[in-house]
């Protein structure tokens, strides 16, 4: 494994995270009618569908350099743009059109990467020897008893530590997000925190501003955030009354501070309510968020702990971050 030219990242942090499994696409935004373009820790990035499945491939033709997300589909296969090669699903190419009969070099083979699909998600590592098992779950997705909702990828210029710390940051709903769900009372109960095998689970549980019932006002919402290393967490939030709404937020890190959000949304409850709504909401609540994240300087998350300041409201971020620490990451986040 070897990071692309202007990467963004430091080589060992880069490595790190290219050993780890990471959302790129949704599902449904790969098709077998075009090529699809992503990029993942500056890496670009084509998938593709064929009679073979799903391919995650480096969006380079090794002809002469030509991005194949450019290119096409035709009879089952990618197509570059420049010259017409053609590739299958392995990688392989299958067609010269200058020279159809010509023997092909063993040498024209895309670079394809460990793909597979959860959650209506592509997610890929760049290392070849990675564990598939290692993706994040998310048990709701398959339970008959949820709807699914998933809302559009998010761009934000903000690395994507800085986007799931302030995903899990239980301190400041009252401040950001006054008009949505945030109860007006600023303090944060203690809560517990613990690290787990795959990263943190934090329990908090607290008042919400957006219920019109005062009944409902003045109970606790239990929210269980359960961070999956290195850029995805779970977060499900019990209703006092019954119900449950989880928030499945995989960060893509596209460049060091670069970050494309999938959000997909699990409820089993007002299934008949309008899901444009649900992600207007979302949409609402994100946008709260990354109007201050992308705006955090340095825009790197601190792994070191030595770096800002940590109070007891924050003990999520803290055993986050000591947990990135030990995955390796923080040998010099900064680019
Ligand atoms: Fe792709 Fe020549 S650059 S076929």
């Amino acid at each position: 494994m070897t990071p692309p030219r202007n990467c963004t990242f430091p080589a060992t942090d880069w490595t790190v995270l290219a050993r780890c499994w990471h959302a790129v696409a949704l599902s449904a935004d790969v098709t077998a009618t075009a090529p699809f373009a992503a990029r993942l820790l500056d890496q670009d990035l084509v998938l593709y569908r064929t009679a073979t499945g799903l391919t995650v491939a480096a969006d380079l033709c090794v002809h002469r350099g030509a991005p194949l997300s450019l290119g096409c589909m035709q009879e089952g296969a990618i197509a570059c743009a420049y010259h017409g090669y053609r590739y299958d699903g392995t990688g392989r190419c299958t067609l010269i059109p200058a020279h159809p009969n010509a023997p092909i070099p063993g040498k024209l083979a895309l670079r394809v990467f460990p793909a597979r699909e959860r959650h209506g998600l592509v997610w890929v590592s760049l290392d070849p020897g990675a564990q598939p098992d290692t993706v994040p779950d998310f048990p709701e997705h398959v339970d008959p008893a949820f709807q699914i909702v998933t809302v559009p990828p998010f761009d934000w210029d903000a690395s994507a530590g800085r986007q799931v710390e302030s995903f899990c940051d239980v301190a400041h709903f009252t401040f950001v997000h006054p008009t949505t769900f945030a109860a007006s009372d600023p303090v944060v109960p203690r809560y517990e925190v613990e690290a787990t095998p795959r990263g943190v689970r934090a329990e908090f549980a607290s008042r919400v501003g957006n219920v019109s019932d005062p009944a409902a006002a003045q109970q606790t919402w239990r929210r269980i955030y359960q961070l999956h290393l290195p850029f995805t967490a779970h977060l499900s939030v019990d209703f006092p009354a019954g119900g449950r709404l989880v928030v499945f937020n995989a960060a893509c890190p596209v460049s060091a501070r670069r970050t494309r959000v999938f959000a997909v949304v699990a409820r089993n409850f007002d299934r008949d309510q309008p899901v444009a709504d649900l992600i207007a909401f979302q949409q609402k609540v994100y946008a709260e968020d990354q109007r201050i994240v992308e705006r955090q300087n340095p825009e790197d998350l601190p792994i070191d702990l030595g770096e800002e300041v940590h109070v007891k409201a924050d003990r999520t971020s803290v055993e986050y971050r000591r947990q990135l620490a030990r995955l390796g990451l923080g040998r010099g986040f900064t680019a």
